[in-house]
């Protein structure tokens, strides 16, 4: 079974996280262990488009088996927006309250405030590529609550939840998100698939 992976992302507070996802049964670096502290370029239309990117570049550079993840908010009255636009929503170098400001305005008084988050991971394992999603359903308040987490968390809620994604205990988003979603079948298929 291979055992050491590379996560596409220099992002420690992400890495604890998938770390702590995979209970230690594989081995995950990042690039910086592997002494790149460069951008990982992200510039395409689709979070697919931007996974796969990230995965490839450090594959190509290493040639060492490699996953990345991409999420977006997923506005059902708004076409799907603001999807792989998530993070600059509100325009390069807006913080994530603009972000959010930007899309109670945008939502202003519709009833329809349906959304789910999604994170696509691609993995690239000896040559091929493979595609992982995690979905979490919800809807957008029109308040901003709660104080934990971080983007869109404060005017998140999950489905079946009376608490936005800021007001539920970290522990607990991080065993019902999105993120958590997709990385447990990334996971399940490198502890259970033929690469065994
Ligand atoms: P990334 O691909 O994980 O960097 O996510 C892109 C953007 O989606 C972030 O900058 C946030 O605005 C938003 N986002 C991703 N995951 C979450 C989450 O768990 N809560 C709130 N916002 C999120």
């Amino acid at each position: 079974m291979i055992t050491e992976f590379v996560f596409a992302s220099n992002n420690k507070h992400k890495l604890e996280e998938i770390r702590a996802i995979s209970k230690n049964k594989i081995r995950i670096i990042c690039p910086e262990d592997l002494g790149f502290i460069g951008e990982i370029p992200e510039n395409q239309a689709s979070l697919e488009g931007n996974a796969l990117q990230k995965a490839r570049f450090i594959y190509d550079k290493f040639s060492l088996n490699c996953f990345a993840d991409d999420t977006g908010l997923e506005v059902e009255a708004l076409n799907g927006r603001p999807g792989v636009y998530s993070a600059r929503y509100a325009g390069e170098g807006k913080s994530s309250a603009d972000n959010v400001k930007k899309l109670l305005h945008e939502l202003h008084d519709n009833s329809n405030r349906n959304a789910r988050f999604r994170t696509v991971i691609a993995l690239v394992l000896d040559g091929k590529d493979y595609f992982f999603e995690g979905i979490a359903e919800g809807k957008i308040i029109t308040e901003l609550r709660g104080q934990s987490g971080f983007g869109y968390d404060p005017v998140f809620m999950p489905l079946g939840f009376d608490e936005t994604y800021a007001e539920i205990p970290i522990d607990v988003k991080n065993r019902i998100s999105h993120r958590a979603a997709a990385f447990e079948k990334l996971f399940y298929f490198l502890t259970h698939s033929h690469i065994k």
